[in-house]
């Protein structure tokens, strides 16, 4: 190869020795601990106003850490202290670095226009004002946190136009959506489906390229322009959760026929153009990304003045409320109408196995709606803390904080939640649930002893062998 071209290659391919990312949340901390993991040569600093956050990122106990996720202790053991670094000096590790990824967070707004459906951006442009102020030399910003469409204009320009020592410094912007699923984020990462870089400026494509290319297949790398990437994002998720909605609402259906519903998504999802994944039955899905892009497609459609389009996805949340209510209902109306001072075990609180992420799970509006009939609930979850399970319901509102203590207790043991319990519901697909000894929780349960299975997760049959009144999701009750 002829040195010019190599120079001009290199040029083209702007190296990337220093990475920053502001936010250490569920996306940004393990993305970064694997970008920093395969790319050893760039030093990769993440940064998070919230000092408690960051001090656990830096515990020598890698229990400690703020996000669970199989395999990510691993990873950070490798890289932390080498080529990975936590730190809450925001302005420092900006003005070091080439490249910035956003990754904090963009919650469905509380207040004013758009309340309930469009996404608060105040994160995000306070962000954009901070790396517009320290910048001093180019840099390339990636949107990593999901953001409606077009919010890189809105990040363009506030970059270009705020911050007064900046006048010569070029801001090149692009997106990167993260498509990790919680519980599967390293493997996500690590063998990622594709990754897709949304931009502009070809170089700038190519630098956050070259970095993934580390150790990600080049035609796994998908380019668009700015807006097909941001749109992907909330349509992979809208897509993703239409899926689950679908099949709930055929779980209902299911329980009236007598039919099956996991038998009815084997026989769908055995055929190739629809697909075995996303097919199973659930007291409904929660999590931070599914109602929050879909609320921000509806805002978005709606906005453009596209309200057949709007309603049509807004259906997929309603049939997810739905289904958490119908849920809730059910054990109401089974446990003879009344569920009040009756004790109701929890097993599971957080929106799905393997994380100990609580955000919108379908556990906590179950337990609302229960609460509101006066149950007392007792929660057990491997993973979530007493902590956040109060901070869920107190979140809501709908009753004092004495009184949510007053009626949920947490413990760490199942076999003490489910003492003297008239049901159990189980809330999240834990595996551990099925190694149980069902025999001892069955001795120690009030008659009848109910069992509500929200994820269809154990052997009904076994049980009701053992003397439980079990209902499973979807699953028509014998002799409909
Ligand atoms: C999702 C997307 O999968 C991911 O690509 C994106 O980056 C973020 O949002 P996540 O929310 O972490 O990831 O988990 P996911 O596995 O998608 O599950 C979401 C919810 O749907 C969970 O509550 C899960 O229990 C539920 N679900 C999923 C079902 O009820 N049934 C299914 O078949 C699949
Ligand atoms: P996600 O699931 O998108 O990663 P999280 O809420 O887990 O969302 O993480 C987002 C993180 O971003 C939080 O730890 C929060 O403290 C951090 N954050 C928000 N705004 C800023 C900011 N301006 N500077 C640095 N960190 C921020």
């Amino acid at each position: 190869m002829s040195v010019y071209l190599t120079e001009y290659l290199y040029k083209m391919n702007k190296k990337i020795t220093k990475i920053c990312c502001i936010g250490a949340g569920y996306v940004g901390g393990p993305t970064m601990a694997v970008i920093a993991q395969k790319c050893p040569e760039i030093q990769v600093t993440v940064v998070d106003i919230n000092e408690k956050r960051i001090a656990a990122w830096n515990d020598k106990d890698l229990n400690k850490l703020p996000v669970y996720e199989p395999g990510l202790d691993k990873v950070v053991e490798e890289a932390r202290g080498r080529n990975l670094f936590f730190s809450t000096e925001v302005d420092r590790a900006i003005d070091e670095a080439e490249m910035i990824f956003i990754s904090v967070n963009t919650p469905t707004k509380t207040y004013g226009k758009g309340k309930g459906m469009a996404a608060d951006l105040k994160y995000i442009e306070l962000c954009a004002r901070q790396i517009a102020r320290v910048a001093k030399d180019d840099k390339i910003v990636v949107e990593k946190s999901t953001l409606p469409v077009r919010t890189a204009q809105a990040l363009k320009s506030i970059l270009h136009n705020t911050g007064s020592t900046n006048g010569g410094v070029k801001f090149e912007i692009l997106s990167n959506p993260e498509f990790l699923a919680e519980g599967t984020a390293i493997q996500d990462l690590h063998a990622p489906d594709r990754v897709l870089i949304g931009g502009e400026s070809a170089e700038a494509i190519e630098a956050l390229v070259a970095v993934y290319a580390h150790w990600v297949p080049k035609e796994n790398i998908l380019t668009t322009n700015l807006w097909s990437s941001e749109l992907s994002k909330l349509t992979a998720n809208a897509f993703l959760a239409q899926r689950v909605s679908s099949i709930n609402a055929l779980s209902e259906l299911c329980e009236k026929t007598g039919a099956d519903v996991n038998e009815v998504a084997r026989a769908i999802g055995t055929d190739s153009r629809i697909g075995p994944k996303f097919l199973k039955a659930s007291v409904g899905f929660g999590g931070s990304c599914f109602q929050k892009d879909i609320l921000n497609l509806v805002y978005i459609a709606k906005s453009y003045g596209l309200h057949e389009v709007a309603d049509y996805w807004e259906q997929v949340i309603l049939m997810n409320d739905h289904q958490k209510r119908r849920f809730a209902d059910n054990i109401v109306t089974t446990l003879y109408n009344t569920v009040s001072g009756k004790k109701i075990a929890f097993f599971g609180w957080a929106f799905k196995k393997d994380t100990n992420d609580t955000r919108e799970s379908a556990a906590i509006y179950v337990a609302d709606y229960l609460l509101n009939e006066q149950a007392e609930i007792v929660v057990y979850d491997p993973k979530v803390t007493e902590e956040q399970i109060y901070a869920d319901l107190d979140y809501l509102n709908t009753r004092s904080e004495e009184e949510n203590r007053r009626l949920v207790t947490v413990v760490n043991d199942p076999y003490q939640a489910a003492d003297n319990a008239h049901a159990i519901a189980v809330l999240t697909e834990w595996d551990e649930f099925k190694t149980y000894d069902w025999d001892k929780i069955y001795n120690d349960m009030l008659r009848p002893s109910f069992v509500f299975d929200g994820r269809a997760v154990l052997d009904s049959e076994k049980l009701e062998g053992k003397g439980f009144e079990v209902y499973t999701i979807g699953v028509g009750a014998k002799g409909v």
